[in-house]
């Protein structure tokens, strides 16, 4: 449990040029972390290259790294580690300007404590406010305003005041519970580890013995109880074990827990380290726990107290700090992440964006690269979770491309939406089945993709002819015609092409319920929401059919005189020129429409159909 306790994981905000380098630096030296050659080396580097006379630069130590970030060549969160005899650090080193900000997000999101460095001479700027937003949404408490450069200002107890009251004027709309203020030179080391004797008005602590004595550990050990599994250690059948890390609260052997999924108690049995069993534990072990009477637990469940249970929802509202080269589109389907449960997410709306610099909201319709947003979002299973202000380690969660694999967003949930909880599903006798046989037909959903021209529309007319020749039931769905009404309100942006081709899948899936073969024609260029179709209809009722055409010969045809206005720079967007087409890597048909007619094409469906049982 000490070991628990004597670690606190901090951040640090500011720029080169408030000193930050030259603090972090420092207090490195004072902890004794530096090397004698690497002093050699920098007390030389500070005479030829510093700007501090023959005192050594600090600044030089660091300042390697953020060269290379101003070049924008490394844009990780640098970690550095030290110790004193009564704490060990972890800071979170990151560079402070906006195009940065998912990297301070990063660091922020793991730490419990936020110094926010002002430069005395210059006073609070944009960017000391853009930073304590983003460490107050990610929900760090405990912030220590370090005036830095004091030495610059003469020690003046007044201008430091000024700042101080500035800020928590500022400051109190934020988060924090609480703030200290500390007047410094990180150059000549006043009030970093030691007290100034230039500074006798100032009677609180040193930055380091701030650092010490903050308690942090209470924060998250307070809270309700949670344990998210990580897995389930059966090394035989006489052990079984569910092991993770304690997300925050304490547990005690023999004490009640319930499993926030399914609502079912146990009782702890044991609570198994490598260094033997603990009668309690508490928020940032890792243990095994074993329970007294069996209850089904997988992977990604969470042991909770019963008397604090979390919320269970699939529909919740959360702040998202956008992480992604790609912009979040709503409508669109990623991978979420909470604790150590995944599901599949959508972010359903983007309330409003957040002006990172001054926390006001501002309209927007997608999140860039760096931008927040409030978001509602829904996944495809019911989720636990606590609301972040109340829990930060349940409360957070991550947003990975289902593709790429990066990290697009991270969350900070802010309440459940109970609307999902409260719509249910109407049955009614006559179903999908009943349709169906009544059609003598199976349904089936035919999805044309492909460029403008490619002649989608022409052979998906064909084939709708040859099928209701031979009786069957069909209708065709066209993005030119649903565009004249259910889709007037969208237009060619990415956000609206994939609420585009959401509302189609919809419209389709119903048709299919009433027993259709549905016929569908949209470019439709990206993969993601195509495989989103594929999920919402189900692999077996779903044909993606590819008419393939080389965009000269989609050009050449321009039917409609698009391409022509689209080269001459009126139409911005269009599919092929200024708007990306993601061909679909194994299509269940591809038609080759520049060398095969569209009569051949027809036909080559009209097999595959065949082939699938329906006879057409
Ligand atoms: S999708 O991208 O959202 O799937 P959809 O198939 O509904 O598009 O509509 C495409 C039709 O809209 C095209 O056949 C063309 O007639 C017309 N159109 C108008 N502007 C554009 C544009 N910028 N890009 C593509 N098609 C456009």
């Amino acid at each position: 449990m000490s070991a628990q306790r004597d670690l606190l994981r901090f951040i640090t905000c500011g720029s080169v040029d408030d000193g930050k380098s030259t603090l972090i630096g420092r207090l490195l030296h004072e902890c004794g972390l530096i090397f004698d050659d690497t002093l050699a080396a920098l007390s030389r580097d500070s005479r030829r290259h510093g700007t501090t006379g023959d005192d050594i630069d600090f600044a030089l130590l660091l300042d390697g790294l953020e060269a290379e970030r101003q070049q924008g060549i490394t844009i990780d969160v640098a970690y550095r580690y030290f110790a004193t005899p009564r704490r060990s650090f972890i800071v979170a080193d990151t560079p402070g300007h906006e195009q940065y900000t998912r990297n301070m997000a990063t660091g922020a999101s793991t730490a419990s404590l936020a110094i926010i460095l002002v430069d005395a001479s210059k006073g609070l700027l944009p960017q000391s406010r853009r930073h304590s937003l983003i460490c107050s949404l990610l929900g760090i408490r405990h912030l220590v305003l370090a005036v830095n450069k004091m030495d610059l200002i003469a020690f003046d107890a007044n201008r430091y005041t000024a700042i101080v009251e500035a800020y928590r004027d500022f400051a109190a709309k934020l988060d924090f519970t609480e703030i200290t203020a500390i007047p410094l030179s990180a150059r000549m080391g006043d009030n970093v580890t030691s007290a100034s004797a230039d500074m006798p008005w100032y009677q609180g602590p040193s930055l380091l013995q701030h650092l010490e004595e903050v308690d942090v550990v209470s924060d998250q050990a307070g809270k309700p109880f949670r344990f998210p599994v990580q897995w389930v250690n059966r090394p035989d059948a006489s052990f079984r074990g569910f092991a993770g890390t304690i997300a925050s609260g304490r547990i005690a052997a023999s004490q009640d827990v319930r499993l926030a999924g399914s609502g079912r108690h146990s009782k702890i049995q044991r609570i198994v380290t490598a260094d033997g069993d603990l009668a309690e534990a508490i928020a940032g072990q890792a243990v095994t726990l074993t329970l007294g009477y069996e209850i089904d637990i997988a992977r990604g469940d969470m042991l909770v107290a019963p008397e604090a249970p979390p919320e269970i929802a699939d529909q919740f509202a959360a702040d998202i700090l956008w992480m992604g080269s790609n912009p979040m589109l709503p409508g669109r389907d990623y991978l979420l992440r909470i604790g150590q449960d995944w599901t599949q997410a959508r972010v359903t709306s983007l309330r409003h964006g957040i002006d990172v610099n001054t926390g006001d909201h501002v309209a927007a319709r997608t999140l860039q690269m760096n931008d927040l947003g409030l978001c509602h979002l829904a996944t495809l299973k019911p989720m636990a979770f606590d609301n972040y202000n109340e829990n930060r380690a349940t409360g957070a969660f991550i947003l990975v491309d289902r593709f790429t694999h990066e990290t697009v967003a991270a969350g900070m949930i802010r309440h459940a939406l109970r609307r999902a909880s409260n719509i249910h599903h109407a049955d009614f006798t006559i179903d999908r089945a009943a349709r169906a046989e009544r059609n003598g037909q199976l349904p089936l959903l035919l999805w044309f993709t492909g460029l403008s021209g490619s002649g989608k529309s022409t052979i998906a007319n064909l084939v709708e002819q040859a099928l209701f020749a031979a009786g069957r039931h069909c209708y065709s769905l066209d993005g030119d015609n649903l565009r004249h009404g259910l889709c007037r309100d969208l237009g060619f942006t990415d956000a609206d092409r994939v609420e585009n081709i959401r509302r189609a899948g919809e419209v389709a899936k119903l048709m299919m319920d009433a027993g259709l073969i549905v016929l569908a024609s949209f470019i439709s260029p990206f993969r993601a929401d195509r495989e989103m179709l594929r999920e919402l209809i189900g692999a077996e009722d779903f044909l993606e059919i590819l008419v393939d055409a080389p965009i000269e010969t989609c050009m050449a045809r321009d039917p409609k005189g698009l391409y022509a206005k689209a080269k001459a720079g009126l139409i911005p967007n269009f599919t092929g020129l200024g708007s990306p087409y993601e061909p679909p890597e194994t299509p269940d048909i591809r038609l080759g429409t520049g060398a095969s007619t569209a009569e051949d094409c027809a036909a080559q469906v009209l097999a595959a159909l065949r082939q699938k049982g329906i006879s057409c």
